[in-house]
């Protein structure tokens, strides 16, 4: 059987999708607890998670295999430059981050995943209407988060999505385990001006490069 892992041999190439069947972006999917209980809730629909950790790369390809899920893929690579770069505009109907890196010292703000520049790129991918889903234990970035989107007229805040137990993330497995307090909140993307993106500072081959193209051992997941 084919794994689920996409290699990307040329970073400032385009993805390719299916445009006709709808699309749903996990954000730092981890192992695929989530999204691929999702994929296998909605085989009508496509499913993208989006990884650094080359460990839990393989245990997404693992699960879907274990899983007979067709639907799901998993990509090692940098969140923002996938959205900025990679996909394509306006098609992805829910967007997920659950428990994002909060980097919560101050010298490491700026390795946040939110921010201007990556709502410029989530509006640009989500089709209008479309959803993003976040979650995150932590109350400072929860609220920096917010604010972040109320500042940017393109997104509409409205209820979030209700997580039973069953598609609790790994990491909000553990923290619901650990009695500790989760902030949850989506939001809408609506009709803007559609601007073409500035192009990123970061050049392809400053991406996280290694292991995209090696192959999961076998028996490995
Ligand atoms: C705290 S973990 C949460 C994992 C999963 N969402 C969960 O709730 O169980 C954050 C995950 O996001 C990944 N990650 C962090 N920043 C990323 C980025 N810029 N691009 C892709 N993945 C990223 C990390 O490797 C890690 O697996």
């Amino acid at each position: 059987m084919t794994d689920h892992i996409i290699r990307v041999t040329d970073p400032t190439k385009p993805l390719a999708f299916d445009l006709s069947r709808p699309l749903e972006v996990e954000v730092g999917c981890g192992k695929g607890k989530f999204l691929t209980s999702r994929a296998k809730e909605n085989p009508d629909c496509d499913f993208l998670g989006i990884e650094r950790m080359l460990e839990r790369v393989r245990l997404f390809d693992g699960k879907c295999r274990r899983g007979n899920i067709d639907n799901a893929r998993v990509l090692r690579l940098e969140a923002l430059y996938t959205f900025h770069y990679l996909l394509p505009a306006h098609h992805a109907r829910r967007v997920y981050v659950f428990f994002p890196d909060p980097w919560p010292k101050k010298k490491h703000h700026s390795h946040r995943l939110f921010s201007p520049l990556f709502l410029d790129a989530l509006w640009k991918r989500l089709e209008i209407g479309g959803r993003i889903e976040f979650a995150t234990d932590h109350e400072e970035y929860f609220g920096v988060v917010k604010e972040c989107f109320a500042a940017d007229s393109r997104f509409r805040e409205v209820e979030p999505m209700p997580r039973p137990p069953e598609v609790w993330t790994e990491f909000e497995t553990l923290f619901r385990s650990q009695g500790m307090a989760v902030h949850s909140a989506a939001w809408q993307a609506l009709e803007a001006d559609d601007a073409p993106l500035e192009p990123l500072k970061i050049p392809p081959e400053a991406l996280p490069r290694e292991g995209i193209e090696r192959r999961p051992k076998k028996n490995e997941d």
